[in-house]
């Protein structure tokens, strides 16, 4: 007899949105997996940049994204989780604006959206998975018990990208970030392939000025009322 397949929550939403640590957070509430699917991107566009290929070159950051190897390695002291790229660890490069960027731009090659379709199934085990995106809800995982669109104000998001990447010793200016995050958002909401989006049936939860703890309740319980 099939099993029926893990349950999955979706947290999809814009970059500052706070998706990665309320998903971290709520997937270790639920004792769940968590897929960054955001990451898987940064690492295509990284390992591209890397082999020296022109990002607008289609055909070639395709066959990059077709054979990078990306392992996601826990770390033993329980901290942040690292990401190989081709063995190599990028995690201090990945989560610059520059490999956000790069992310944005190769995301909406549509034949590099497919090559990562089954990277991004496999994460489904049992007990469940808890997948962060901006098309977790709407495309790859459309059957989703739970689907949550997270959102807040570009200033606000803003602010917060300032201060995570202050805070990781980075040099970054708000009024800078501000525009990076509103010309990303507008890319990545306006693309052909899987544009970011609420999923049908999403709870759409604006976290403007809401405390950590309370958004990670709230999408809690979307999952345990
Ligand atoms: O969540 P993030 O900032 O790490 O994502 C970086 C970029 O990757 C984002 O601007 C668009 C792209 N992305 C995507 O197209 N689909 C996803 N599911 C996740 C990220």
């Amino acid at each position: 007899m099939a099993h029926a397949p893990a349950p999955v929550l979706t947290i999809d939403g814009p970059s500052g949105s706070g998706k990665g640590t309320i998903s971290r957070l709520v997937a270790e509430k639920l004792g769940w997996r968590m897929l960054d699917s955001g990451a898987l991107y940064r690492a295509v566009g990284y390992a591209a940049g890397a082999e020296g290929i022109d990002l607008s070159d289609e055909g070639a950051v395709t066959r990059c994204a077709q054979h990078v190897k990306i392992r996601f390695q826990a770390s033993p002291d329980g901290g942040e989780t690292h990401v190989l790229v081709n063995g190599h660890d990028a995690t201090d490069e990945l989560r610059t604006e520059t490999a956000g960027a790069a992310a944005s731009a190769i995301a909406v090659i549509p034949a590099v959206r497919q090559a990562l379709v089954d990277l991004q199934l496999a994460f489904r085990k049992a007990p469940g998975l808890v997948a962060d995106g901006r098309d977790m809800g709407t495309v790859i995982f459309p059957d989703a018990a739970f689907k949550v669109f997270l959102t807040a104000s570009a200033g606000e998001r803003a602010k917060r990208r300032y201060k995570q990447l202050k805070d990781k010793g980075l040099s970054v200016t708000l009024v800078g970030l501000q525009r990076e995050i509103e010309a990303r958002d507008a890319r990545d909401a306006s693309r052909p392939v899987a544009p970011l989006k609420p999923a049908e049936g999403a709870v759409v939860i604006d976290t403007t000025g809401m405390p950590i703890e309370v958004v990670v309740a709230k999408v809690f319980a979307v999952v345990r009322p």
